[in-house]
């Protein structure tokens, strides 16, 4: 018997349009434990000053409250505190892959290699480079089923590749992509892998040495966290070796009139006063993450994502996308025939239902399946089998609402 999550969530007893609500947006962002909210409360209210810069005692609490969620986060990912950068977001991390490492590390000829199903924080930062670098902008697309196509990676995966980036798990389609598999393909032909880890540190285990990844991103806000702070693992030796993203107080060593030198990783990296209060939050969320374990929040958001495409299937009307595979967690992507997502995400909000509808920032995917948008449901392990048939029940009338039955 699972325990009743929702006692850490007051937010979740909280009422909308007049009915409890049933929170199906994780995938946007999630909603924070009291713990949570507690450690960034006990941070401002207990230990707040600048880290890092102050010898006073205040001082050296913020910064060791900081450290240690970097040690937390290391643990967490398998990797080594100095790989572990804090960022805003996952977009600012990938932003600084493709900035610090891009820009400087690729030219005419070279090739970047994404997904369709990429979301633009990794696709728009790539575009940018490869028109800066006069390198080429190449996609691999998917398989009837959704998922990647094998004969597609093969084929654009090559010597001339010096980039490949790849969502471990599709924002729309809640695909899991074999990142395991894809690394060592692209070590073979000398490109270096970044995984955008957004949808995926959240809800599987992520080892970031079992995967060599080369570099990973995530977001803190859609893994219990609150928003402002992100995370960015890069291996080392190639951290080492990049120029800094932004640059300001914190990240040097000695400044001339015309000449800086650069801190040691990771403080190169991390540029002005930086947010501690989330890095309080951040290692709460993981604590709470891992005591919860990967294991029930696997089976939770199994059992809740083959329901709900089980009971969609029922409905005539609705078209899912990408549902008829296995490796797939957490997130249910359809349309209602004739209306459309934003009015059926509307017609579920009057029903406390709260689902996304648009392009979920993946316009090329969008195109690629045909759609200008879609409706998706996201689930967290605080969500339950009742929250799905609300879903359900609110998804059955939104054809009567349209007076189209
Ligand atoms: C797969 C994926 N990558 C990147 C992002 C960007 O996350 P953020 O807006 O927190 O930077 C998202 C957000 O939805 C996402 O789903």
């Amino acid at each position: 018997m699972d325990k009743n999550f929702l006692n850490d969530f007051p937010i979740l007893h909280s009422r909308m349009n007049g009915h409890p609500i049933a929170y199906l947006d994780n995938s946007a962002t999630t909603q924070k434990p009291e713990s949570v909210v507690r450690s960034i409360c006990g941070y401002y209210g207990g230990c707040n000053a600048n880290p890092h810069r102050g010898v006073y005692e205040l001082s050296v609490k913020a910064t060791k409250v900081y450290e240690n969620a970097r040690i937390k986060v290391a643990k967490f990912l398998n990797a080594k505190p100095q790989e572990i950068i804090f960022t805003k977001n996952a977009t600012e991390s990938l932003n600084l892959v493709a900035y610090s490492y891009g820009l400087n590390n690729l030219r005419g000829g070279d090739e970047i290699l994404i997904t369709i199903a990429e979301h633009h924080s990794n696709l728009v930062p790539w575009q940018r480079v490869a028109k800066a670098t006069g390198a080429t902008l190449n996609y691999i697309y998917l398989a009837a089923d959704g998922n990647l196509s094998a004969e597609e990676i093969d084929k654009k995966l090559t010597r001339r590749t010096k980039i490949l980036a790849v969502t471990q798990i599709s924002n729309v389609l809640g695909i899991v992509n074999d990142v395991k598999t894809l690394a060592a393909k692209a070590h073979e032909v000398g490109a270096i892998i970044v995984v955008d880890g957004a949808q995926s540190v959240p809800h599987i285990p992520v080892d970031v040495q079992d995967l060599d990844a080369d570099f990973l991103a995530f977001s803190g806000h859609k893994m219990l966290s609150p928003m402002g702070i992100g995370v960015l693992y890069g291996k080392k030796k190639i951290l080492d070796a990049m120029p800094p993203f932004l640059s300001g107080g914190d990240m040097i060593e000695y400044v001339e009139e015309q000449e800086t030198t650069f801190a040691e990783l990771p403080q190169k990296f991390e540029a002005g006063t930086q947010n501690v209060g989330g890095a309080a939050g951040l290692t709460a969320a993981i604590d709470y993450v891992q005591s919860v374990g990967f294991d029930t929040i696997e089976r939770i958001e199994h059992d809740l994502t083959t329901y709900a495409i089980a009971e969609l299937k029922k409905i005539p009307y609705v078209e899912l996308y990408g549902c008829d595979v296995e490796n797939k967690i957490g997130i249910v992507t359809f349309n209602v025939k004739d209306v459309h997502p934003h009015d059926v995400a509307t017609i579920l909000d009057a029903e406390g239902v709260a689902i996304r509808a648009g392009h979920h920032c993946a316009q090329p995917l969008m195109k690629y399946l045909g759609q200008n948008s879609t409706c998706r449901a996201s689930f967290y392990f605080y969500n339950t089998r009742r929250d799905i048939e609300r879903l359900i029940e609110a998804v059955q009338k939104v054809r009567s609402v349209m007076r189209l039955n």
